[in-house]
């Protein structure tokens, strides 16, 4: 079956990713089976989506009872679960204000619309924002622009005006950049694309002090690293710091399409009727599932769990690196980790699904390890045997 699949996807589908020979038709907790029956722990989660896991009972069960009372409306009537949501969101983070759409692109989108909407009438019309080199932001024109990878705009000049850059972490060189148009700094808490780049610790609070001194907005695009993901429900909580603007995806639908962006209100107020919209953001079906998503959150414990089998990955990781000379650096935080390999990642990563592990490679030879943040010790140990075996 899966030849005739993959040979239908070539004909109908757009050819824009570069897709492994494998159909996937079946997914529980941390394991998926391809049409074939094979199986495979996950250590990918459709990169930092599926945070609990594949068909989580609880959030099949929140899908089907909205399906059949509201799957949706249009955003000029108020419905429970958007609203429901919105408030969890806001008792849980810095923000006071939620706007939803659905996914990270878009809700970037909608940071730096905010953003230059909000310098527009406080700022005396400063529209520059400064991203980071390597950073990634998403493929909308937009967010291409403001994204620090030349290889993602190949093809789409001219790109956007009104993005300046700055080498990540580097508070010297940001405070270069910042010039007389700026009127905020959009970076990722730690660049996932980038190649699981944290920053050192005392990064963020210089970098708030420089915006809040020079009066300009902080965005943090926590689209990969939100949820639960780094041992924090939010990354910027590691930091002691808080944005002015957060946006997220990816892990708050666990697989349903859905983005959000948080603001305080001061910024949030910028935005008035008609200033942004989207006909699906923060639809009842989906905003339902990201309320399930939440209650499993809570009951279940689910961030203190990733701190601790963040913790023990990251020791197997670093314990595999002492004994290959092949491995260069292992980092990350929580359940967010990356190992950079002296040698090409590509041909591990095939390696690893021919014996039935699910991992990714990023920025060519640094393997990232996104799993569920339900994964339990004995998967770990099973990938750490396997990766040391083809390593
Ligand atoms: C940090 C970050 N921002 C934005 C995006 C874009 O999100 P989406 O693919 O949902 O548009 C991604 C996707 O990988 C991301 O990692």
């Amino acid at each position: 079956m899966s030849s005739k699949i993959i040979e239908n996807a070539e004909l109908f589908i757009a050819n824009t990713y570069k897709r492994f020979p494998v159909v996937f038709t079946k997914g529980s907790e941390c394991t998926l089976w391809d049409s074939e029956g094979n199986s495979y722990i996950d250590f990918v989660s459709g990169i930092a989506v599926c945070n609990l896991g594949h068909a989580h009972p609880k959030i099949a069960k929140a899908l089907c009872e909205q399906a059949k009372s509201l799957l949706h409306v249009s955003n000029l009537y108020y419905t429970v679960p958007q609203v429901e949501l919105a408030s969890w969101l806001v008792k849980n983070s810095f923000a006071d204000k939620v706007f939803f759409c659905n996914s990270g692109a878009e809700a970037n989108e909608a940071a730096i619309k905010l953003a230059r909407k909000y310098a527009k009438e406080k700022m005396d019309g400063k529209f520059k924002i400064v991203a980071m080199d390597n950073s990634f932001h998403g493929r909308t024109m937009a967010t291409l622009s403001a994204t620090g990878q030349e290889k993602i705009k190949i093809g789409f000049d001219p790109v956007l005006e009104g993005f300046d850059f700055a080498p990540f972490n580097d508070i010297e060189a940001i405070r270069k950049k910042i010039g007389p148009a700026t009127c905020a700094v959009l970076v990722e808490p730690i660049q996932g694309e980038g190649g699981v780049k944290c920053p050192d610790e005392k990064y963020f609070k210089a970098l708030r002090k420089i915006c809040d001194k020079i009066g300009i907005l902080l965005i943090f695009d926590e689209i990969q690293t939100g949820m639960g993901r780094t041992g924090k429900l939010f990354a910027y909580e590691h930091y002691g710091v808080e944005p002015d603007i957060m946006t997220l995806a990816k892990a708050l639908g666990n697989g349903l399409p859905i983005g959000a962006m948080l603001a305080k209100e001061s910024v949030a107020q910028a935005f008035g009727h008609g200033s942004h919209a989207s006909t699906f953001g923060g639809t009842p079906i989906v905003t339902a599932a990201s309320l399930s998503v939440a209650e499993i959150f809570e009951k279940d414990n689910i961030v203190e769990a990733c701190r601790e089998t963040g913790e023990y990955f990251k020791e197997k990781l670093l314990h595999l690196k002492q004994k290959k000379e092949t491995i260069i650096d292992v980092r990350g935080k929580g359940l967010l980790l990356g190992m950079k390999l002296g040698i090409e990642g590509e041909p591990i990563v095939k390696e690893c699904m021919e014996k039935g592990f699910l991992i990714n490679c990023v920025q060519g030879n640094i393997l990232r390890f996104i799993p569920p943040l339900i994964i339990k010790m004995d998967e770990i140990d099973a990938l750490i045997k396997c990766l040391d075996k083809i390593l």
